[in-house]
């Protein structure tokens, strides 16, 4: 069985719309059920009165088959119920999305709130914490929030198609579109590992474009943010790695903060040891799985943007030894 197959199998990453574990999701479900149960309520009765109607007016064996059932002309009771009663519901739905959606996107982050800036890629997430210092990729780590005390607010960009970001357990589906700022926040009521996925259609690895929401206590978090500011070491002498690192021009596509690797159009790579996965969710986080990668990432993810890289003996291994000191 494929090595990439088994990543998928990761329990994790089934997710569920039915457990939100945040304010936003559980604005969406309420307004999901609320609006599940009207409809099931107007297919009841619509249904019932159908099935009624043809049971008690079936056509019997001593009809004649001429006579007309009575005809009923502009009864205004009728008609105001069957114009009146529809005007409401509308308007309770209307009223009740609005409200949701107003709630999600829209609402006002309290002044120590922590802000999170998300670039949509093909096929992978850029993710940036400003004032901070620090950027990362396909991993965001935030704190538990128990009543918005530490929520997170998150704005959405693109910087090719549209794409779009969806954790089930902590809030519906916001699009990440070019030229454009969409806002979301999110308030996590317990720790664990979420699982996402773009659910915008995006190019051939649309659906290999996962993404984790670590949520962390409080303290672990601030640990984190501590760690991921700390830029790499500058080594006195410059290791073979590094050598290859730039004689590959990885360094064109890729950043390493506090080297003069400063590349854009990748992930930036700094602290890319810490990550729990690569290529975006498909993989692993392994020195193995690293090395498969960076021998041929189209095989892992057929039609990503990164090239294979022919390296072999000695010339990847200190490569991969380099990218596994990035911790
Ligand atoms: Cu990004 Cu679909």
């Amino acid at each position: 069985m494929s090595p990439y197959l088994f990543a998928f199998l990761d329990e994790h990453k089934i997710t569920s719309i039915f457990n939100p574990l945040s304010t936003p999701a559980k604005t969406e479900i309420n307004m999901g059920m609320l609006e599940l149960a009207i409809t099931a309520a107007i297919f009841l009765v619509v249904a019932g009165l159908l099935a009624y109607t043809m049971i008690r007016f079936r056509r019997r064996r001593d009809d004649d088959g001429h006579q007309e059932p009575p005809q009923v002309y502009g009864s205004n009771q009728i008609e105001a119920a069957w114009t009146v009663v529809p005007i409401l519901i509308v308007f309770v739905i209307a009223g009740v999305s609005a409200r949701s959606v107003w709630g999600v996107e829209d609402a006002s982050p309290p002044k120590n709130a922590l802000h999170i800036n998300v670039i949509g890629h093909q096929f992978w997430w850029e993710v940036h914490y400003p004032g901070y210092n620090i950027v990362t990729a396909n991993e965001i780590h935030l704190p538990i929030s128990h009543n918005r005390d530490r929520a997170t607010y998150l704005e959405y960009t693109s910087s090719d198609v549209i794409h779009s970001l969806w954790i089930p357990e902590l809030g519906g589906k916001t699009d990440l579109i070019p030229n454009r700022v969409n806002h979301t926040w999110t308030d996590p009521q317990q720790a664990g590992i979420f699982w996402g996925s773009c659910s915008e259609f995006c190019g051939v690895q649309h659906a290999n474009m996962l993404i984790q929401f670590v949520v962390q206590e409080p303290s672990d978090f601030d640990n984190w943010l501590a760690a991921q500011q700390q830029p790499q070491p500058t080594p006195t002498e410059i290791s073979a790695g590094q050598k290859r690192f730039q004689a590959a021009g990885c360094w064109a596509c890729h950043a390493v903060k506090g080297t003069h690797f400063n590349g854009k159009l990748g992930p930036d790579l700094t602290h890319l040891a810490s990550r729990l996965n690569i290529g975006s969710g498909v993989l692993a986080n392994t020195p193995e799985n690293l090395q498969a990668w960076v021998v041929d990432p189209q095989h892992a993810k057929p039609g990503c943007l990164m090239p294979k890289s022919n390296l072999t003996g000695v010339n990847l291994t200190d490569l991969v030894g380099y990218l596994e000191t990035l911790k």
